[in-house]
């Protein structure tokens, strides 16, 4: 009998349990299935290539079929190196289906043989996107919901060395008396300075 091996390309910044849910209805109807990580050169992610693979690997520890990779260059073409015959993709809501669509016709042109599925995750994730996720994180809300706890054990940290960065390089700033990018030095600078008793 043919079996069957899917991919699941992504960028998977962070990955959240929208993707654990996909992953798991993904595993139940593909014989194989690789989660596979894109480091896009492009794009300024929060988490390392690295950092987003031992999450993945972390999270899908308890699927005997599932593995996690990462590529780069075409999606068709990672696909075709490991032997898979279809793409699995999420789509949360209509509005998903466009960049969809065109993103599987256009796998399609490149490599007829591959095919897309697209699978639904449950509705309590059809408004979760990384993108979402990551703003909130930044801003201090709760993502515990949102995301595997090692997950938000991770964008914790990353946001604290964020910050304590961001402080560091404000002092040092006004240390020099110059602006930081965000004008926190200039705003204080435009106040007047105490007298000196
Ligand atoms: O999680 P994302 O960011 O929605 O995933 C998008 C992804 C990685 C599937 C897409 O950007 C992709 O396939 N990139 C690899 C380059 C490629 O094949 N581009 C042509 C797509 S038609």
């Amino acid at each position: 009998m043919k079996r069957i091996k899917a991919i699941y390309p992504g960028s998977f910044d962070p990955p959240t349990n929208g993707h654990l849910d996909l992953i798991e209805r993904g595993s139940k109807i593909f014989d194989e299935l690789v989660v596979a990580v894109l480091g896009n050169p492009e794009k300024d992610p929060l988490f390392s290539v690295a950092d987003r693979r031992k999450m993945l690997e972390a999270m899908t520890a308890d699927f005997d079929n599932v593995t996690v990779d990462t590529f780069g260059g075409l999606t068709v073409d990672y696909a075709m190196r490991v032997g898979a015959s279809a793409v699995l993709r999420g789509i949360r809501a209509i509005s998903d289906y466009e960049y969809e669509l065109q993103m599987a016709l256009m796998n399609r042109n490149l490599q007829p043989g591959l095919e897309t599925v697209f699978m639904m995750p449950a509705e309590k994730y059809s408004y979760l996107s990384s993108r979402l996720v990551r703003e909130i994180a930044q801003l201090g809300g709760s993502i515990d919901c949102l995301v595997p706890p090692l997950v938000a054990q991770k964008l914790r940290e990353k946001i604290d060395v964020a910050h304590k960065f961001a402080d560091a390089e404000a002092r040092e700033h006004e240390a020099s008396g110059q602006e930081t990018p965000d004008g926190k030095v200039a705003e204080r600078r435009t106040k007047p300075r105490k007298r000196r008793s």
